[in-house]
């Protein structure tokens, strides 16, 4: 039972206690933090952070949220590291394990974190793959409860844009809490079809209701949460002038903002692309929650690594 010494790669393996297990500590962490009470539950504990794409906030959060614990976090960029020049995850996961208390990855390959975490004897925290999110969706979910109260049964939260790793993950919490989502995407650009259906089997006990659509509109209707990320996301650079012309009209703008319900929250984990898939104004309104979003990935985060590291 609990959460030690388990892995954290997708929230589809987590059980809903689990999630309110991890959103409450949460919320206990970041009262800590903001009150300046010590809560050094990871005391002389490691991370390492292997990092094969980009990151200014989930690099920042995990090094200082394992500061702030009482552990320490190595960065291990994968341009240094010999899993970069071809040593197998499977040796490089039972050599990490002899050094760290745990380890966090973001890569392109979900396999190889699968891989990853089979081969180590310690917990291994998903920090992004091109398939799933999980730490922003957990940050996300904290978000929405912090601004629209704890019950989110009967809410909704739609997405619009392209059916990437965000997306995925939005599903999986969503269809876990009994949050219904609407999804909207260009018809080439749909989330993943394993995800939906892991997510629709989910929901069929939680209750939530799960919309997968091609018209924005349509699915922003009177929604709760408004949320978007990039068109192109990390390794589908080259598709940029492509996506642009297949994404033109999922965009989150004041004119889709009129069809969700007033007080709507307006979402995106971040770096934006202004002008595309959000306009500026919208990003720097009255209803937007990204930087709420962006802090509390750090409280997400210490939460998760406490539950899974500390002794
Ligand atoms: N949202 C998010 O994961 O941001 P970074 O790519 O900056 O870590
Ligand atoms: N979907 C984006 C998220 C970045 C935090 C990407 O994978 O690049």
């Amino acid at each position: 039972m609990g959460l030690k010494g388990k892995d954290f790669l997708s929230i589809h393996d987590l059980t809903v206690d689990e999630i309110y297990q991890i959103l409450d500590f949460t919320k206990v962490l970041k009262a800590k933090q903001k009150a300046g009470e010590p809560h050094q539950l990871l005391k002389g504990k490691t991370l390492g952070m292997i990092f094969q794409k980009a990151s200014t906030r989930t690099r920042v959060s995990f090094e200082v949220g394992m500061w702030q614990l009482g552990g320490m976090a190595l960065f291990l960029s994968s341009n240094d590291l010999q899993i970069g020049r071809g040593e197998p995850v499977k040796d490089t996961a039972r050599v990490l394990s002899r050094y760290l208390d745990g380890i966090m990855i973001r890569t392109f390959s979900h396999l190889e974190v699968e891989e990853l975490a089979e081969y180590a004897n310690i917990p291994v925290i998903n920090a992004l793959t091109d398939l799933l999110h999980p730490c922003q969706a957990m940050a996300d979910i904290f978000t929405a409860i912090e601004h629209k109260g704890e019950d989110l049964k009967g809410r909704k939260l739609c997405y619009i844009g392209d059916g990437n790793n965000m997306v995925n993950s939005l599903l999986h919490i969503c269809a876990k809490v009994g949050m219904d989502i609407s999804v909207a995407t260009p018809q080439n650009y749909a989330p993943d079809a394993v995800i939906v259906e892991q997510a629709a089997a989910i929901a069929k006990t939680s209750g939530s209701k799960i919309t997968i659509l091609d018209d924005p509109y349509a699915a922003a209707k009177d929604a709760d949460v408004l949320y978007t990320d990039v068109w192109a996301s990390m390794g589908r650079e080259g598709e940029q002038a492509i996506r642009k012309q297949a994404f033109a009209g999922f965009q989150i703008n004041s004119s889709i903002m009129q069809v969700a319900r007033k007080d709507a929250l307006v979402m995106h984990c971040l770096p934006a692309h202004r002008g595309e898939e959000i306009t500026d104004d919208v990003i720097e309104g009255p209803n937007s929650v990204v930087f709420d979003e962006a802090e509390n990935r750090l409280h997400v985060q210490k939460a998760i690594m406490a539950l899974l590291m500390a002794d």
